[in-house]
């Protein structure tokens, strides 16, 4: 079967290459076996691949953070799948045709559920949920900002937010994702810049902003931090800028904010597994009833991994880019 493996640690188009590996072979005790229908290429995969995250792999090796697929085989004592269930992988080896592992790596979803969307559920979906329930108490009409407001976790904040009556300011880089988020249910729209504070301000009627929410870091966190209101909490959970947070000390010493960070797998580590099933089985039903909807641009097999590591590393792209390793 054919699988992704990451050669070295580099830029991501030219060490991800499509292999030929042994098929998984039957499940022992307690293990499944599961086709992989679709992979989601996230800017984790690619600061991890290019050796920017918190962890760095010896290569070779596979690899694949996200994954959604079908149980194929069922080993003994299994009782929790069974075959043609459809599962999201909690493994992060999932860019393969086939993976097998113990049950207990693989969640189970509702049988109506789209496994395209499902290859988004784990990481932005849970990303979303959890930094909007977890530092600040949020009631309807409340609102909160977050800047890359066009990425996978900003459109699912953006719509869980929107569900549950919680106003959104999103910002963007680009003044073309305005109406598309509005549609969505986004309140307000900014594009970055100067000023931002003064037209977050006359957008919301100078509204207390409760939470911020920043991928960014560098300045964009700076001028995030100062749309917050006084007392307000911000969360940083991204490194798109590559560069240290900068956050002017006024907000800190005279304005109470409070800064913290936000990584899944930390919290996913003190979760036992019932309780990573029971929240996915919530947010897996939002998925079904439509709360949660993010585009995907492209789709590629696995022969055209490289390409479709190029292709993730696009600005202004209009959804995820994935990878389907059984076409
Ligand atoms: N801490 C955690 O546990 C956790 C979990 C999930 C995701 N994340 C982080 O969440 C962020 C979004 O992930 P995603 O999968 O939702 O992303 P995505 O759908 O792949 O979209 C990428 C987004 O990043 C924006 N972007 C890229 N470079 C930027 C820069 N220099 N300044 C401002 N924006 C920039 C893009 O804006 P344009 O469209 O304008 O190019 C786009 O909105 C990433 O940083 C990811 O690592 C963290």
């Amino acid at each position: 079967m054919k699988a992704a493996e990451l050669t070295a640690i580099g830029p991501a188009e030219n060490v991800v290459r499509c292999i030929d590996v042994d098929n998984p072979g039957e499940p022992g005790e307690g293990e499944v076996v599961v086709d992989i229908v679709a992979c989601s290429i996230n800017p984790a995969d690619i600061l991890l691949i290019e050796g920017n995250y918190a962890t760095k792999p010896e290569t070779p090796c596979p690899h694949g953070i996200e994954g959604a697929g079908t149980v194929t085989a069922v080993g003994s004592g299994v009782t929790s799948l069974k075959v043609g269930d459809k599962v999201m992988s909690l493994a992060r080896t999932n860019w393969v045709q086939q993976i097998r592992d113990k049950a207990e790596t693989f969640i189970r979803l509702p049988a109506d559920v789209d496994l395209a969307q499902a290859a988004m559920l784990k990481v932005n979906v849970a990303t979303a949920h959890l930094m909007l329930t977890t530092y600040v108490p949020l009631s309807k009409g409340d609102w909160l900002i977050q800047n890359a407001a066009n990425s996978g976790v900003g459109v699912d904040l953006i719509r869980l937010a929107h569900a549950d009556g919680v106003r959104t300011v999103n910002i963007v880089r680009r003044a073309g994702f305005i109406e598309p988020l509005k549609k969505l249910g986004a309140d307000a729209v900014v594009v970055d810049g100067p000023d931002l504070a003064q037209r977050v301000a006359a957008e919301t009627g100078g509204a207390q902003i409760k939470l911020g929410i920043d991928a960014v870091g560098g300045s964009a966190i700076g001028r995030l931090t100062d749309c917050v209101g006084e007392s307000g909490t911000v969360v940083n959970y991204g490194l798109l800028s590559g560069e240290p947070c900068q956050i002017d000390a006024f907000n800190f010493v005279f304005r109470d904010i409070k800064l913290v960070g936000f990584w899944l797998a930390r919290i996913m580590r003190e979760l036992e597994f019932s309780e990573i099933q029971a929240m996915y089985d919530k947010l897996s039903a939002r998925l079904v009833d439509g709360t949660i909807h993010v585009d995907i641009e492209a789709s590629y097999p696995l022969e055209k991994v490289s390409q479709a590591m190029a292709h993730a590393k696009r600005e202004a792209r209009g959804g995820k880019v994935q990878l389907r390793p059984n076409g």
